[in-house]
């Protein structure tokens, strides 16, 4: 790398006799393998493993040889890489990539100014993490009912629950399924007040021909390792098409600065995070690996097919489920509500199906079909009570949300079925609905 780049001052010493590789250990052929035995691991037959594996190391070494070994393994030209084509594929202005969403979720908090004192809203039925950074950063939660057909958030409850101190409102796709953003942006633009999406399953899905994750002030993305698609584990991007964005950088690596003079004979400068409303929030550390890099690459290249996939098993199951009596699939997609399918939604009706959606979830586990847990009302954790939460009180504006967990809903998985394992699926499905009819 030149002097003159502007990048990550550690590697900027240039050409040299005692080389910048001397300061830290490079990945080596026996890395690589490691890497290998544990992503492909042994087979039933170890002796023929034992065999295929020496002639990988082999090839590994020749590759050695012959190419040139990564040298930068954090925040390097993979990771802009995937920038840019999340820039592209997204059609939004900014957009980073970070540890997970959660991480990219914290960052458009500080950037939308939530902050002490303020409320944010959220659906009462989400993951955790739709909650967790706003209480780290003293902001009270506020949950809102979800809609009984597709368990995202209810625009006629977040208009009930905003009060003078709401900064943010938080509509979550569900299983890659679309809110309905429009009246939900109309109530947050009148209000003035900041809409993050949490499009942790919805890379790559459209609301009325927009992208999800990019019609809101910010939006994040999920990579871990049950999404669609995966940076190796763990991955978020974060998003967004206003000018805050370009703090995207600084906001992911501790506020490292390099366009502000830095203190005498020192390399660098280090300057907060400016919010909406001019508040200076201190950056953390969310930075991401050129392997994540590398896989999360791949993934996206191939999130188009792997979505269309999933819509052609969603096709399946919903056909097959329709005129089942107790069945109610969730909406399948459209023009409009572009889902990314990343989980089937699969309703029973209580007044047709005995006992409710736990033991129809257990005889389908007892058949073999592998059961999703699905997401629980968030305030009914132990964190919320302690937090001196009125639990009653929420559960009891959140009626949608009490009748869908307790009696109605569950998650059927999509991704990588023969048409056996669907046809299996939808038979258990069918049979059960016929055994626990009332
Ligand atoms: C709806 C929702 N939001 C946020 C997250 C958090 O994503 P991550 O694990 O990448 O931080 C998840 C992860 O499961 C999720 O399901």
């Amino acid at each position: 790398m030149k002097q003159s780049e502007k990048s990550d001052f550690r590697y900027n010493t240039g050409e040299a006799k005692v080389p910048w590789d001397a300061v830290a250990v490079k990945p080596d052929t026996s890395l690589v393998m490691d890497v290998v035995r544990f992503l492909i691991g042994p087979g039933a037959d170890t002796s023929a493993y034992a065999a295929a594996a020496i002639k990988v190391e082999g090839a590994v070494e020749e590759l050695y040889r012959q190419g040139r070994p990564a040298a930068k393994l954090s925040l390097g030209a993979q990771v802009k890489a995937v920038e840019d084509l999340a820039r592209q594929y997204l059609g939004c202005k900014h957009a980073s990539f970070v540890v997970n969403w959660t991480a990219g979720y914290d960052i458009a908090l500080d950037l939308a100014g939530v902050r002490s004192g303020d409320e944010v809203i959220i659906p009462a039925i989400t993951f955790i993490a739709t909650a967790a950074p706003a209480l780290r950063k003293g902001a009270r939660i506020v949950f809102a009912d979800v809609q009984r057909d597709t368990v995202n958030l209810d625009p006629v409850d977040v208009a009930r629950k905003i009060t003078p101190r709401t900064k943010a409102i938080v509509p979550v796709h569900i299983g890659g399924y679309p809110v309905d953003m429009e009246p939900l942006m109309e109530l947050a633009r009148q209000k003035g007040i900041a809409v993050i999406e949490d499009a942790a399953h919805g890379f790559g899905g459209t609301y009325q021909g927009r992208q999800l994750g990019t019609i809101g002030d910010f939006g994040a993305y999920s990579f871990h390792e049950v999404k669609n698609i995966t940076a190796l584990g763990e991955g978020g991007i974060v998003v967004t098409n206003s000018d805050l964005g370009a703090q995207f950088a600084k906001a992911r690596f501790c506020g490292f600065d390099l366009e502000t003079p830095p203190p005498k004979t020192w390399l660098y400068n280090i300057s907060p995070i400016y919010s909406t409303d001019g508040h200076a929030f201190v950056p953390s550390n969310f930075s991401t690996t050129e392997i994540q890099a590398v896989a999360l690459l791949n993934h996206i290249r191939r999130n188009d097919q792997i979505i269309a996939q999933r819509r052609a098993a969603a096709r399946k199951l919903h056909d097959a489920f329709s005129n089942v009596p107790g069945l109610l699939p969730g909406p399948l997609p459209s023009r409009d509500y572009g889902s990314t399918c990343h989980l089937f939604l699969l309703r029973i009706d209580p007044k047709v199906i005995l006992g409710g959606i736990q033991p129809f979830k257990q005889a389908l586990a007892n058949k073999g079909v592998t059961q999703i847990a699905h997401f629980c009302p968030l305030y009914y954790y132990k964190l919320f009570k302690e937090l001196g939460y009125d639990q009653a009180a929420i559960a009891a504006s959140c009626p949608g949300a009490e009748q869908i967990f307790f009696e109605h809903y569950t998650h059927l998985p999509l991704f990588g079925l023969s048409d056996e394992a669907i046809q299996y699926m939808i038979d258990s499905v069918i049979q059960t609905a016929r055994e626990l009819k009332a």
